[in-house]
């Protein structure tokens, strides 16, 4: 179909994915929520912000390179989690053979299909996430098998409230795959033979099941059965959030930040890092962009924390520009699973090295050596761009008591 399979936008793997998967597993990758404002500003808001390139002085070499969360990372991008299901049968373990390949940091996610022990052999630079879900022993023996396992840095995921409706509709996605659901499927797989082909030559159907969320002598749980153990489970305290950190001990990344006192409770919780995260537009719909209120947040604790970024990274001049207003790192979503969907663990590479090139010729042509020379001046930042949530000095909440 694509005789060559590299491509060179993540606008073009994206093409690729649309076209190569089923509707129900296309449909789960877009998602966001509600009219789709959160996660259509996520992506338009880079685009309003402009360059400031420099002609003279520019560096022959730069120097991409920085640690994230206690991690060497050939650049300041990190794979973020997905619990995605069905969109190639190596799943996680080529997002993090690729990773490797391409020096960067692994976010498995606890709804992964692939078991952390085999990811981390694939990229020993993981980092292990999870939901607040279960009971404190649950979450214990779950960051303790990620611990055995060789995880690095724990992150935790806090940004979602289960806002499910979608304007466009949602597709319909069954509890587990056999040959009855298969034969249900049959008007949207069929069209879609490349997809089908990956997996019968592995001789396997996608595998719903959420293999890092097995008890010890246990089931592994389906997708399903693993979101309603969240749902069920009462959301955390602040004092939840210290206890995890500490239970962890090693660095520790909340995700999911949008306003600046709960970055500053973050700080006090004892976290090591946060990211400014809407989940990628799938949680309230019509919270603004990342990118907007990123230098708020990064003005706030930038300098006790690492503060990161994700949402609507699709170009390596979105990395730049995320670095330049205070950003240490960004995290990537959709872009990957674009890749993954394209050309397997190639196609993740591919993404990887868009984003690297674009970002090494934004450093280049904004005249630095390093990205960590990026700054405001970089760039021509409408007037109004920004916003400030949660600024107002700390009230007490429900959650303090
Ligand atoms: C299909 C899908 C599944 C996701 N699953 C998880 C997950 O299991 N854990 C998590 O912390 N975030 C999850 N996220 C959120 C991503 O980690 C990340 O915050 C988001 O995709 C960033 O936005 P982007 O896709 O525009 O890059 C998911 C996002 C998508 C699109």
């Amino acid at each position: 179909m694509f005789r060559n399979p590299w491509f060179e936008t993540v606008t073009e793997a994206q093409r690729r994915a649309k076209k190569r998967l089923p509707y129900v597993v296309y449909g789960a990758l877009i998602a966001g929520s509600e009219r789709g404002r959160t996660i259509d500003d996520n992506t338009s808001a880079f685009a309003e912000l402009g360059f400031a390139p420099r002609v003279v002085g520019h560096h022959r070499v730069r120097d991409l390179g920085t640690t994230v969360l206690g991690m060497p990372s050939a650049m300041p991008v990190v794979i973020s989690p997905t619990g995605v299901q069905a969109v190639h049968p190596d799943g996680e373990v080529a997002v993090a053979r690729a990773a490797a390949n391409r020096g960067v940091i692994m976010g498995l996610s606890s709804f992964a299909s692939k078991p952390v022990e085999d990811v981390v052999a694939a990229n020993p630079n993981t980092a292990f996430q999870l939901y607040w879900s279960g009971s404190r022993d649950t979450m214990v023996q779950r960051m303790e098998r990620a611990r055995q396992a060789g995880c690095k840095a724990l992150i935790l995921t806090l940004d979602w409230s289960f806002s499910h409706g979608r304007d466009w509709g949602s597709p319909t996605i069954p509890d587990k795959i056999d040959l009855k659901t298969m034969v249900k499927l049959a008007p949207d797989v069929l069209p879609r033979p490349g997809w089908l082909w990956r997996f019968a030559k592995t001789g396997r159907l996608p595998d719903l099941t959420t293999p890092n969320l097995q008890p010890p002598g246990g089931q592994a749980p389906t997708f399903f059965g693993a979101y309603g153990e969240w749902m069920q489970t009462t959301p955390p305290t602040w004092e939840d959030v210290s206890w995890l950190a500490k239970e962890w001990g090693g660095p520790f990344l909340l995700k999911g930040v949008s306003r600046v006192d709960d970055a500053r409770r973050a700080v006090d919780a004892g976290v090591s890092a946060i990211s400014v995260s809407n989940h990628g537009g799938n949680n309230l719909d019509t919270t603004p962009a990342t990118i907007r209120i990123l230098p708020s947040i990064a003005d706030a604790v930038g300098d006790q924390i690492e503060v990161l970024l994700d949402g609507g990274v699709r170009r390596g001049g979105d990395v730049a520009k995320a670095l330049a207003l205070g950003a240490h790192a960004v995290l990537i979503g959709r872009a990957y699973l674009w890749g993954l969907a394209a050309n397997g663990q190639a196609g993740v590479e591919n993404v990887l090295d868009v984003l690297r090139s674009g970002l090494d010729s934004a450093v280049l042509g904004l005249g630095h050596s390093e990205v960590a020379g990026l700054s405001p001046d970089d760039l021509s930042i409408p007037d109004g761009f920004t916003r400030t949530l949660g600024a107002a000095e700390p009230r007490h909440s429900p959650a303090d008591r």
